[in-house]
């Protein structure tokens, strides 16, 4: 081989270094977009199986964000010391079936990387925002509290948190809960929502986003034949992928790549004619 040659090689052995990396790196963004848990306080680091995970999270066990012990914990209490009987009557049943759903999907989803955004609060450091839930949930839901009560629309930011000795989880002396807002007055999720629309966006501030769409996450499924979810997550990460690949030259899409071997061979066949 002549100089020439083994420089042409080697800027071959260069670029197709540059191709798999750039494979290695959208790979790796397309698994944190589908399996991905975010960084907050009860969270694991990655999802994975559980042994039951109690009652209405168990959809997730076969690939969760959430811990038994903090599913367990969502049905008796709130990870959060949330008081969801905030206007002093006890909230409904049925309604209170829906809010412990939403949390399941809250600390056992393993499906809403593609809408995770940072967040610097004390309990954490990430969180979901306008995931796509499906309209018919967000309906049930409001319905099933239309008639309970409430003192104001934005719960993440609202209420007033104060410190408390009454009824902290875990066996805590102390704990901090939320209370309604000074001025604020308790009436009905009807009266306060107006819709289910403006009550599914709201009430978490922004964390759903009311979705008529055929491509929208469940919260209620039956985990026995596999997560709904999984598909239309797919959906959104590749979407993100590749219109990153537009805008950013350094990650294309996986399809998109050539596969590195053949297309080196290939040229160093004609090089060598
Ligand atoms: C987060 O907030 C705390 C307290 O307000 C502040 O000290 C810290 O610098 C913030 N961190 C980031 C990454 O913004
Ligand atoms: C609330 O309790 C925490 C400890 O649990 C304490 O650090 C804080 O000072 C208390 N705040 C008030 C206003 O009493
Ligand atoms: C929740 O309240 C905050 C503070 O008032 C506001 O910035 C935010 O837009 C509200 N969220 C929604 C979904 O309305
Ligand atoms: C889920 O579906 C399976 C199989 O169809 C059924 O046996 C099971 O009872 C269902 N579970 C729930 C909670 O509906």
């Amino acid at each position: 081989m002549c100089q020439y040659d083994v420089r042409r090689l080697f800027r071959m052995r260069l670029y197709v270094t540059i191709i798999m990396m750039v494979m290695m790196v959208s790979a790796q963004d397309l698994d944190d977009l589908l399996n991905t848990c975010i960084d907050s306080k009860h969270h694991k680091l990655k999802p994975g199986p559980e042994s039951t995970l109690f009652e209405q999270c168990m959809p997730w066990k076969e690939r969760s964000c959430c811990t038994d012990e903090v599913a367990e914990i969502i049905h008796t209490s709130s990870p959060y010391n949330f008081n969801f009987d905030h206007c002093n009557q006890k909230m409904s049943d049925k309604c209170r079936r829906h809010f412990m759903q939403d949390h399941c999907f809250y600390e056992c989803s393993p499906n809403v990387g593609p809408w995770v955004v940072k967040e610097n609060r004390s309990w954490r450091k990430e969180r979901f925002y306008q995931v796509p839930l499906c309209w018919n949930d967000c309906q049930d839901w409001f319905n099933d509290c239309s008639t309970d009560l409430t003192c104001t629309d934005n719960w993440s930011i609202n209420f007033n948190w104060k410190n408390t000795t009454v009824g902290c989880h875990g066996g805590a002396k102390t704990c901090r809960k939320n209370y309604c807002p000074s001025q604020s007055t308790c009436l009905t999720f009807k009266q306060i929502y107006k819709t289910a629309e403006n009550f599914c966006e709201k009430v978490w501030d922004g964390s759903w986003k009311y979705s008529t769409d055929k491509m929208c996450l469940q919260l209620w499924f039956n985990g026995s034949t596999g997560n709904p979810n999984d598909v239309v997550t797919q959906h959104y990460a590749q979407q993100i992928i590749s219109t990153a690949s537009v805008t950013t030259p350094h990650s294309p899409p996986i399809i998109m790549v050539p596969n590195p071997v053949y297309f080196s061979e290939k040229k160093l066949q004609n090089q060598d004619l």
